[in-house]
C-alpha cells in the first residue's frame, strides 16, 4: 500500500476571494494549508471550512503580509506547514484611481501594496523555490496590467509591474525545478469589485478563477489569463491604436 503525502501549499492573502476558493479546491483533495492575513478571526472560519471539505490540516499567520519581511516570515510558516509545494500570492487591493490623481501618498500606496510588497514575497519564495529544486508559485496579476486606461492605471502599473516580475522569475527557473506563474483575471465577483455593476459576459466568478489558478500551479503559464478568454481580448485590446483607444470611454 502506498500513502500519498498531502501537498502542502501556503495562501499569502487566505482571505481574498479568490484566495478561499483556490484553498476549496485544495482541500478536496486532502492538501496541508497555511492561510497567512491580516484577521485570524476570519481566517479561523475559513480554516474550519477548509477542514470540513476535506484538508489534512490548516494553519493559520496572522500578519499585514505589506509590513512583515518575507524571509523571516516565509521561513517560519513554511517550517510549521512541513514544507512548501504551491505558494499562491493572492492579497492586493484596488485602491481609489481618483484619489490616487489627488494624493501621491493615495497612489504610493497602491503601488506599495500590489508591487513593492508582493514583489519582495514572490523573491522571497523563488529563492526558497530554487534552494529547494521545485514547487509552483502563482501570483496573482490582472488584465489591468496589459494596458493603462485612465479608470485603474496606477493599480495596472503595479500589476503590470509584478506580471514582468514573475515571467522573469519562471525565466530564472527554466531547467531547475520550480515553476512561477501569473494569473491574470478578468473582472471577477468579489469583495474587491463591490460598489461595481456586475454580471453579463465579461465578469466570472471566484470559481471559475480559482479553478484556473489551481491548474497553473500544476502546468502552463508563465502567463495565464482567467477566463482563458482574456488572452484574446486582452491582444485585441492592447493593439488598438493609441488615436482610437483614447477616444474610448472605460
Ligand atoms: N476581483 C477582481 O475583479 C480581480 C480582477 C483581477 C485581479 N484580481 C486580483 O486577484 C487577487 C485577489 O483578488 P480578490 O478579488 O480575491 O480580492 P479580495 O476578495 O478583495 O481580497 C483581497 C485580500 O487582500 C488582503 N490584503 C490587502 N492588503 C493586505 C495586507 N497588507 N496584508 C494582508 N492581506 C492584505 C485583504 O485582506 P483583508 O481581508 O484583511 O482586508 C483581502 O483578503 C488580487 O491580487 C487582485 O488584485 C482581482
Amino acid at each position: 500500500m502506498t500513502t500519498q503525502i498531502p501537498l502542502r501549499v501556503l495562501m499569502l492573502g487566505a482571505a481574498s476571494g479568490i484566495a478561499q476558493a483556490t484553498a476549496r479546491l485544495y482541500a478536496a483533495e486532502g492538501a496541508v494549508i497555511g492561510l497567512a492575513g491580516r484577521n485570524s478571526e476570519r481566517l479561523g472560519s475559513i480554516a474550519n471550512d477548509l477542514t470540513a471539505r476535506g484538508a489534512s490540516r490548516v494553519e493559520i499567520f496572522e500578519m499585514d503580509l505589506v509590513t512583515a519581511d518575507p524571509v523571516p516570515a516565509l521561513a517560519s510558516m513554511i517550517a510549521k506547514l512541513g514544507g512548501a509545494d504551491h505558494v499562491v500570492l493572492a492579497y492586493g487591493v484596488l485602491g481609489d484611481q481618483a484619489l490616487a490623481e489627488k494624493d501621491l501618498a493615495a497612489a504610493q500606496s497602491i503601488l506599495d501594496v500590489n508591487f513593492r510588497s508582493a514583489a519582495g514575497w514572490s523573491l522571497a519564495v523563488a529563492n526558497v523555490l530554487e534552494s529547494q529544486g521545485r514547487g509552483s508559485l502563482v501570483v496573482l496579476g490582472s488584465v489591468a496590467g496589459d494596458r493603462g486606461r485612465r479608470s485603474n492605471y496606477v493599480y495596472g502599473a503595479a500589476k503590470a509591474g509584478l506580471a514582468v516580475l514573475v515571467q522573469g522569475i519562471d525565466h530564472r527557473f527554466r531547467g531547475r525545478g520550480p515553476r512561477a506563474v501569473i494569473v491574470k483575471p478578468g473582472p471577477t465577483d468579489t469583495a474587491m469589485t463591490a460598489g461595481m455593476a456586475k454580471g453579463g459576459p465579461l465578469w466570472a466568478t471566484p470559481e471559475a478563477v480559482a479553478a484556473v489558478v489551481r491548474k497553473a500551479a500544476d502546468s502552463g503559464g508563465p502567463v495565464v489569463y482567467a477566463p482563458a478568454r482574456w488572452r484574446l481580448i486582452m491582444a485585441i485590446i492592447r493593439a488598438i491604436p493609441a488615436a482610437i483607444f483614447n477616444k474610448m470611454n472605460f
